[in-house]
């Protein structure tokens, strides 16, 4: 009977539709595109029934309900299936497996070796004290008895930032060293003193691995009566071996600054090979001239370390370059 035609041409694409739907919406939708009691196809096939003959009637009709019956049950099982699916994924999820943790940053390895430095010199009655990195000559130079005509004035040496007249405060530069502090804190506090500064320093030298036009120190200086060179030594032997270890050992080598009197070169031995770690000297009684001090009455000494060489022996970073450079694979080491 040609009329049965439409039935299996329904049955089948409603059957195909069923099995292609992957979730309970789209499935819904092919309810509705064959069921729907609106608009959906079934009703076309209604229409299909009216058509027949008397004699074709009984048979066409119970190919309708056969056909309507089956799809519906096939809709329904999917229903099922595809809700039994859902569960069990949501069932597979695992709470008690460990997450991915977020990934919350940590400090920078020169913030966590002056936050270090900051706590030694601490227990040794060091008070952290801080300066502008924007100086005078005044705090950069002539009170640490740099003359004028020193070569670490040149400015090709230093970043100047403004040039003025004497009445109008002098030039100002990016600071070369933190020895500027010790002017500073001198000015404002009078003897005994015990501080440290850590901070930024700029030099226009030329950029390489050993090298950074930024980098930072430690200053440190101690006044009093009767401070000696002696003192200078336990401190520095100190702070060494508590920061690296009981064997480090230390070494002055005779220098020469302009701010102290005798000067040194401080080395540290690490492993077979000794390392220039910074300066130190006693006080010139010129910077306390500067200062207002009698040098009669008080000595003292002070020390200037270069905090890039510690944290890149501590560290084994063989460039300074990478300190800088913001690439969060170096970072995230450490
Ligand atoms: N300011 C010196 C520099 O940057 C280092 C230094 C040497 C600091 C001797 C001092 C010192 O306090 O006494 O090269």
């Amino acid at each position: 009977m040609e009329i049965l035609n439409a039935f299996n041409e329904f049955e089948t694409s409603a059957l195909n539709a069923i099995a292609a739907a992957t979730d309970s919406e789209s499935l819904e939708k092919v309810r509705i595109e064959f069921l729907g009691q609106k608009n959906g196809r079934v009703k076309d096939l209604q229409k299909v029934v009216g058509t027949a003959t008397t004699a074709e009637k009984p048979a066409v009709g119970k190919r309708f309900n056969e056909v309507r019956t089956n799809v519906t049950a096939q809709l329904d099982a999917k229903l099922e299936q595809l809700k039994s699916q859902a569960q069990k994924a949501a069932s597979d999820f695992d709470v008690t497996l460990p997450g991915e943790r977020p990934k919350i940053g940590q400090l920078h390895p020169i913030t966590r070796v002056i936050t270090e430095f900051r706590e030694l010199m601490g227990r040794f009655g060091f008070t952290v004290v801080d300066g502008p990195e924007i100086e005078d000559e005044r705090h950069n130079f002539e009170a640490l008895n740099i003359p004028e005509d020193h070569p670490a004035r040149d400015p090709l040496d230093n970043f100047y930032v403004a040039c003025a007249s004497a009445a109008a405060g002098g030039p100002v530069l990016l600071r070369s060293q933190t020895s500027t502090v010790q002017i500073r804190t001198m000015e404002t506090t009078k003897p005994p003193i015990r501080i440290v500064s850590l901070g930024r320093v700029y030099r226009p030298d030329t950029i390489d691995a050993t090298h950074s036009c930024m980098f930072h120190q430690m200053e440190g200086l101690m006044v009093d009566r009767h401070v000696t060179m002696a003192q200078l030594k336990t401190v520095l032997s100190l702070f060494a071996r508590s920061f690296l270890g009981p064997d480090v050992e230390i070494r002055f080598r005779p220098s020469f600054f302009p701010f102290t009197e005798p000067s040194v070169e401080v080395d540290m031995k690490w492993g077979n090979s000794w390392m220039e770690i910074g300066g130190a000297g006693m006080v010139d009684p010129n910077v306390f001239a500067a200062v207002g001090y009698d040098p009669e009455e008080y000595t003292g000494f002070a020390f200037g370390l270069g905090i890039e060489r510690f944290c890149m022996k501590h560290y084994g970073v063989d460039d300074i370059r990478r300190f800088y450079e913001n690439d969060m694979r170096f970072l995230s080491q450490f």
